[in-house]
């Protein structure tokens, strides 16, 4: 029997739109191919950008009422299709249905936020007659939106983190070419049919597959007027490099510590710790990777830790029961085996997991590894935790510090002055007390500073990005 695969196309001006040239892809768990995609080139994009900037003609002059309603109605929708997004993630990127389900919650309430800052965005009053230069003008700012936005969305969380792109350029009245990970397709024109079908114009949001060639060829077309981009920090230069002088917002990578205190609950702190270390195979950029804790609470940590994480379900992404599914694809699960097997020959132990299944790594845990690892110094990107001890609270902080990345930190304390030395001595764009790193709210600022990236995300802070300020002086 042949069975002919689903072609996944194009949208462009809210058409689909098929080409010559297709990509497959495979399930992550049983690698069998699930569907065609489309592959834009250069004319798709040429197109795409035309259909974009007919679009910003019009959606430009949109009030902000009627922006906020079509993003509630988009968010709305997205709640009546909850069932059919949370099976297109599992099953394109092997994301357990239980975390998809939270994937998809979350982003019902990350375009409420889009569309209660379309209503609320503002500019403010400039006091000019505190110069003896601006007597008898009034000043006020107001907000523009930027124009075309490149957003380049990742495989991790197919819906979410391209909704924290698309639902603020859409609430600051821009338009959007989404460019999502080659792997979650399907996902991504799910999102363009959302918008289509919640009344936004035809071309306010469309999408184009490829890889890195068009990849290159949008962000540095010079209609686009700011890249946002979620991902690796290798392409995230890649792509600040190839913009020029356009703004860009770049989320990228972590090695995320977590800090766990002498005096802390070590129980609560590690059955916080470990479902959130290896949900969605620790393929989540605030993954707990480097657990650092206090010697005297070391041993207890580390029972309570390796207890909760063996009581995780290991198994099939559309199995309701999972925790931990698939890599997102073999060469992943190649890349951590080498980072694992160096962890050891480096002298490194294994507490736990380390033999895959299939292309599953189960939870896996390691301690004395020493820094120089890549699974101490790298993002791991994967189901693996490192543990290892500090002999006192700032020794903690110090480490938690040694590293190229600062997304978020989590530390668990019980001690105030200890929390308060960790939020103002951590190097993070965030520090989470009490709960883990991948602590995470849609409205909240989110973003790194050293090499995770800048700009932050966040309904309000991603407002800020794709909008600039006009300065307006009346005399
Ligand atoms: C990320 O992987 O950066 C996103 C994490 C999240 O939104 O929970």
């Amino acid at each position: 029997m042949t069975t002919t695969l689903t072609r996944v196309p194009l949208l462009i001006g809210g058409q689909a739109v098929q080409t010559e040239a297709q990509d497959s892809v495979a399930s992550p768990y049983t690698g069998e191919a699930l569907y065609h995609v489309a592959r834009a080139d250069e004319r798709h994009l040429r197109q795409a950008i035309a259909s974009a900037q007919a679009a910003f003609a019009e959606y430009r002059r949109w009030p902000a009422h009627r922006r906020a309603d079509a993003l509630r109605r988009a968010s709305a929708l997205l709640a009546e299709r909850a069932d059919l997004f949370a099976h297109t993630i599992a099953s394109e990127a092997g994301k357990p249905l239980k975390a998809a389900r939270v994937e998809v919650a979350r982003s019902v309430e990350n375009l409420g936020f889009a569309a209660d800052e379309a209503a609320q965005m503002a500019g403010q009053g400039i006091p000019l007659d505190a110069s003896r230069f601006g007597e008898g003008r009034l000043g006020f700012t107001v907000r523009e939106p930027r124009g075309l936005i490149a957003a380049i969305s990742p495989f991790n969380f197919p819906l979410n983190l391209a909704l924290h792109k698309v639902g603020p350029a859409l609430a600051g009245g821009n338009t959007v070419i989404l460019k999502p990970a080659p792997q979650t397709p399907l996902t991504a024109n799910l999102i363009g049919e959302l918008i289509v079908d919640a009344g936004f114009p035809a071309g306010a949001l469309n999408v184009l597959h490829g890889g890195a060639e068009l990849g290159a060829a949008l962000t540095s077309a010079p209609e686009i007027a700011l890249v946002s981009f979620t991902g690796s920090p290798q392409v995230g230069e890649i792509i600040k490099r190839g913009s020029g002088l356009k703004p860009v917002v770049l989320e990228l990578g972590n090695n995320s510590a977590n800090l766990v205190d002498a005096d802390s609950d070590v129980e609560l702190a590690a059955r916080k710790l470990a479902p959130v270390s290896f949900a969605y195979q620790g393929q989540v950029c605030i993954h707990p990777q480097r657990l650092i804790v206090h010697a005297d609470a070391y041993d207890a940590f580390r029972e309570a830790f390796l207890t909760a994480a063996r009581a995780l379900v290991v198994g099939d992404p559309l199995d309701e029961q999972t925790d931990v599914g698939p890599l997102i694809n073999p060469a992943s699960l190649t890349r951590l085996q080498g980072w694992i097997q160096e962890a050891l020959d480096l002298g490194g132990r294994l507490l736990l997991g380390g033999t895959p299944q299939g292309n599953i790594l189960p939870p896996t845990v390691l301690e004395d590894v020493p820094e120089e690892a890549h699974l101490v110094r790298e993002e791991a990107f994967g189901p693996v935790v490192v543990l290892s001890r500090a002999a006192s609270w700032s020794e903690a902080i110090a480490a938690a510090n040694r590293s190229r990345y600062g997304l978020q930190t989590g530390v668990f304390t019980r001690n105030l002055g200890h929390a308060l030395e960790a939020v103002r001595d951590i190097e993070a764009g965030g520090v989470i007390v009490n709960d883990p790193s991948t602590f995470r709210v849609d409205q909240m600022p989110y973003g790194g500073i050293k090499d995770s990236g800048f700009g932050r995300e966040g309904a309000r802070s991603s407002l800020e990005e794709l909008t600039y300020v006009k300065t307006v002086v009346l005399s």
